[in-house]
């Protein structure tokens, strides 16, 4: 009875967990890459705080004296800090800076130039005295009225009181040339030492002043310059359009830069309406690579200078809007905080989830490599068991896998996990794992050797990783850059995962920077978050290309075992047509002159067919092999028609010169290569449709022995008992006796890894699996090959044993192990059978002579000569040197008593050396049935 599906998935089970347990070594890989890089990341994210928890980033303090009595407190505000440190202070009251107009640096405000004509600008010479004026352009419907308010855009004030500088500059318009800061807590203006500048429609010389203002209880001294605020009239928009451009800093040294500070369109603006554009440069906003947040804009003191000169147009110079100050809302202390581990984190996280790939690769090509799995099928595996208990062995491996680097990255406090949602982390996790399994089935068709499929698959990781990491952020973040196309990009697994883990990184990271969580399940309807997309991607491929790795790895198994994927699988199909219109023809030319006992055999063949119950357990039906000639050499013959019907408990020995097609022969037989025509039943079963069937009443040892090396005999015979279907006691005595059998039991050698054996040891356990769990039908290739006399002379009892209740088809090149154990000869020469029958009768039809060996010096030669002729005169010479003779002697002629005679006579009258008279052996009739066959 054949073994249900959980049997067999138990037998592998159990098998593929030893092979792990053995696997140290890659196990201990696995276990350790992971841990080894969260640690890293650990490491390198506290250095980073430490740097971060520094006083550079921390809010300045200062030792002040409160009391006066010399002892001192230390007090921490944005009064003490630097730029870098505000971002970390407590700000209960902010601060009130003034409103400031961006001014061009002086050595950049627009003068006249030798390329560009634009009237009103002053001569360049003002540059060297730091004198230039800030151009303000402006443009409106009506030219007068613009006019009028573009006067009124700078007032002369009056020499102002400076101790309330906050209101005197409400007044002065003040500006400066300094970058704005991301907040308001502090303005740079006043700290990088620039001057505050105030505009003004004139400046007289003398105007430069000083004034001082404190922040909180520190006091403070800025120079006040005078810059003059020139407005130019320009005919239209488009026209300030172009001279703002063309001013641009252009970083080529030869053209001129002429900045301007600000400009206005007044539009339709009339006595009721007013209307105006403001133009301002955003340019100088100063946002670093790690900021998010921009710079504020200088703008607000623009808008203010032009409503109060339409304010002053309506209503005469009195009135005026005073805009004093801005401040920020009052915040709290916070830490500056920087994950970078989760910036780093996706390219070493995808080496870390992909670091499973080439462990299930290694597994599986191994397998291929030593053709395991088609041992493990002709012993009755069937695929769906094979694939489904790999598919689900290797899916628990890589989520235990997966769910250990969430909880230990967790543990020790990566932020990449512990922000991020974790159902949302293991779904894709769990999701990419199921599609790299199935990469992994499918990568095995192109592999036929471990270290290479490593290799490559070691090569895809780093080299995607690389890629991946440099292209696939700066195309994420590139809004112009088609969504479309980094869909594609991420059709290829490795990039999905990148980008999966990216789009994770980036929540985590501005999580901890905003102080809140990462990625949430709301979180994939953001459209700029990649994760759904990945998602979707994922999953799709997994449905697609796991029947068709099933598909592949069932035609791959089917066929010829030394084709090599995919390229194969189509040519086949490509090839399918030619090969069956050549069937017709080569029946023509095997029309060959067949022996006697061969065309019996076929008879007995198609008698057997016809019947509905045969009792015959193999009968090979007419079979034959084609090898399409490739680049235009003839087909190769390989088998040409050979029919055999064996009987159970009949052991049927097959012979032939190398090359013969026994190979080819077998390989049909066993239905790992399918016949271009014929066919073989085994105990009545069809082998090409009924295949699982065959199988699990079938045992094969193969002429390479195709075992684990990490496996012990013991669990060999333990995993393929299992397969056949044996259980429990039955089965611990099954694999008990079969050991004793092959004489691998005793001495603890049963329980020694196969890969520590030598030849012999291999050849036995082969054979031991071969019969283990009472096959019915058991095919043996050169089982004794490798062996000492003394294991072959065990192993041959084994097999007598064994055949009593089973056919056995063996090839082999030894003569003696032939007649020892088989029953029938078949000697097949060429790809035909030449003769068949029982090792006896085989001798008889083809010797029918003894052969006579003598040894003389050479001078006695001719009388051995006439010796010969006298006793047989058809006697043959056929071996002859240096006075060593073999002749052949016809067994109807000479009877041996006669011979024993006249060896006698002829001692007395010459010196004999040596002598010998021998029967034909078996060697004799194979040389002799090769030689006729070659010569026809
Ligand atoms: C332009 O504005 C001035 C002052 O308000 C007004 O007197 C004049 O009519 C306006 N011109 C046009 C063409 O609207
Ligand atoms: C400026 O104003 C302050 C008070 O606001 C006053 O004490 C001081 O005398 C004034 N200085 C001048 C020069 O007016
Ligand atoms: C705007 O500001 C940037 C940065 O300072 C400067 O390079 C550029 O020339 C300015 N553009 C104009 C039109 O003034
Ligand atoms: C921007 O600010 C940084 C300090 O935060 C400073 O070093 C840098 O020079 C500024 N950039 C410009 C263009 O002023």
């Amino acid at each position: 009875m054949a073994a249900s599906f959980w049997t067999q998935a138990n037998a592998l089970l159990r098998k593929n967990l030893i092979f792990q347990k053995r696997n140290r070594k890659t196990s201990i890989r696995i276990i350790v890459y992971p841990i080894i890089l969260c640690v890293l990341l650990v490491l390198i994210q506290s250095l980073i705080n430490n740097e971060l928890h520094k006083s550079k980033y921390k809010c300045g303090c200062t030792c002040v004296d409160k009391n006066g009595n010399g002892s001192c407190e230390t007090v921490c505000g944005i009064q003490y800090s630097t730029l870098d440190q505000v971002d970390s202070c407590s700000v209960p009251s902010p601060f009130e800076w003034p409103v400031l107009l961006q001014v061009p640096r002086p050595e950049y405000r627009a003068v006249q130039n030798s390329f560009d004509t634009f009237a009103g600008l002053p001569e360049k010479s003002c540059r060297d005295s730091e004198s230039c004026p800030a151009t303000v352009l402006f443009t409106g419907g009506n030219e007068s009225l613009a006019n009028s308010l573009a006067a009124n855009l700078f007032t002369n004030v009056a020499s102002s009181n400076l101790s309330d500088y906050l209101s005197a500059f409400s007044e002065l318009i003040p500006g400066t040339d300094t970058v704005s800061g991301d907040t308001q807590f502090i303005d740079p203006a006043f700290i990088y030492g620039r001057p505050i500048y105030t505009n003004q429609p004139q400046c007289i010389s003398n105007s430069n002043r000083e004034f001082s203002f404190k922040i909180d209880t520190v006091t403070m001294q800025e120079d006040l310059e005078c810059v003059r605020g020139l407005p130019l009239w320009r005919r239209s928009s488009s026209d300030v359009n172009d001279e703002l451009f063309k001013g641009y800093r252009k970083g080529n040294a030869e053209m001129m830069i002429n900045e301007v500070m600000s400009a206005y369109d007044f539009l339709e603006t009339d006595d009721r309406n007013f209307h105006v554009n403001v133009w301002y440069n955003s340019t100088y906003q100063n946002t670093s690579v790690w900021d998010t947040t921009p710079g504020l804009l200088r703008v607000l003191r623009s808008i203010n200078i032009v409503s109060n000169a339409y304010l002053q147009f309506l209503k005469g110079s009195g009135v005026k809007v005073l805009f004093e100050f801005t401040k920020e809302m009052p915040k709290i202390a916070t830490q500056l905080s920087f994950d970078f581990s989760s910036l780093l984190g996706p390219l070493f996280f995808k080496w870390v989830i992909e670091l499973l790939l080439p462990v299930i690769l290694t597994y599986l090509v191994y397998e291929k490599q030593h053709k395991l799995k088609i041992m493990m099928k002709m012993h009755g595996l069937e695929d769906g068991a094979y694939w489904a208990i790999s598919y689900a062995y290797f899916l628990l491996l890589s989520t235990a896998y997966v769910v250990f680097f969430m909880v230990f990255g967790s543990l020790i406090g990566l932020k990449f996990f512990k922000l991020n949602d974790y159902s949302i982390q293991f779904v894709f996790y769990f999701t990419y794992v199921n599609l790299q399994i199935v990469l992994a089935f499918l990568a095995t068709t192109f592999f036929s050797d471990v270290k290479t499929a490593e290799a490559i698959a070691y090569i895809y990781i780093f080299g995607t990783g690389f890629v991946g990491g440099y292209l696939l952020p700066s195309f994420i973040q590139d809004t112009s850059f088609p969504k479309n196309w980094l869909i594609v990009m991420e059709l290829l697994p490795a990039f999905s995962l990148y980008r999966g883990l990216y789009e994770l990184s980036q929540y985590s990271f501005s999580g901890d920077y905003m102080g809140t969580h990462g990625m949430q399940w709301t979180d994939l309807s953001d459209h700029l978050n990649g994760m759904k997309d990945v998602l979707i991607i994922i999953v799709a491929e997994w449905l697609i290309l796991l029947p068709f790795a099933y598909y592949i790895d069932r035609t791959a198994s089917r066929g010829n075992i030394s084709m090599k994927g995919l390229f194969s699988v189509l040519q086949r199909f490509l090839t399918k047509k030619s090969i069956s219109t050549q069937r017709s023809e080569s029946g023509k030319v095997f029309i060959e002159m067949e022996k006697p006992d061969v065309i019996r055999e076929r008879e007995v063949v198609e008698h057997s067919l016809l019947e509905s119950r045969t009792s015959h357990a193999v009968i090979c039906d007419n079979l034959k092999k084609v090898y399409s000639g490739k680049d235009g050499n003839k087909d190769k013959f390989a088998v040409k028609g050979v029919s055999i019907a064996l009987q159970s408990g009949e052991c049927f020995g097959l012979l032939g010169p190398n090359g013969a097609g026994k190979t080819s022969l077998i390989n049909m037989m066993i239905g790992l290569v399918k016949p271009t025509s014929g066919n073989t039943f085994v105990q009545g079963l069809n082998i090409q449709t009924e295949k699982d069937k065959v199988y699990s009443s079938m045992g094969v040892c193969p002429q390479n022995d195709m075992l684990w090396e990490m496996l012990t005999g013991r669990e060999h015979l333990m995993f393929y008992g299992r397969l056949k279907n044996l259980k429990g006691e039955a089965l611990m005595q099954a694999v008990a006796e079969s050991l004793r059998s092959v004489n691998l039991f005793h001495g603890g050698i049963a329980d020694k890894f196969v890969g520590k054996y030598s030849g012999g040891m291999k050849r036995r356990l082969s054979v031991a699996i071969s019969l283990i769990g009472d096959p019915k039908v058991v095919y043996m290739d050169e089982p004794s090959t490798g062996l000492d006399p003394a294991s072959r002379n065990n192993l041959w009892n084994v097999v007598k044993q064994a055949k009593q209740n089973r056919a056995i088809i063996l090839t082999t090149h030894s003569m003696e192990e032939a007649e020892v154990l088989c029953d029938r000869l078949g000697i097949i020469v060429d790809g035909s059978l030449q003769c068949i029958g029982n090792p006896k009768e085989l001798k008889a039809r083809f010797g029918g002579y003894y052969v006579l060996t003598m040894a003389t010096s050479t001078n006695e030669e001719h009388e051995v000569e006439v010796l010969v002729n006298k006793l047989s005169p058809n006697a043959k010479k056929i071996y002859h040197v240096s006075g060593t003779q073999k002749f052949e002697l016809p067994k109807q002629e000479v009877r041996i008593a006669d011979v024993f005679l006249a060896v006698k006579d002829a001692k007395s009258k010459f010196s004999v050396q040596a002598w010998a008279l021998s029967d034909t052996t078996m060697e004799d009739v194979f040389i002799k049935v090769a030689k006729e066959a070659g010569s026809i």
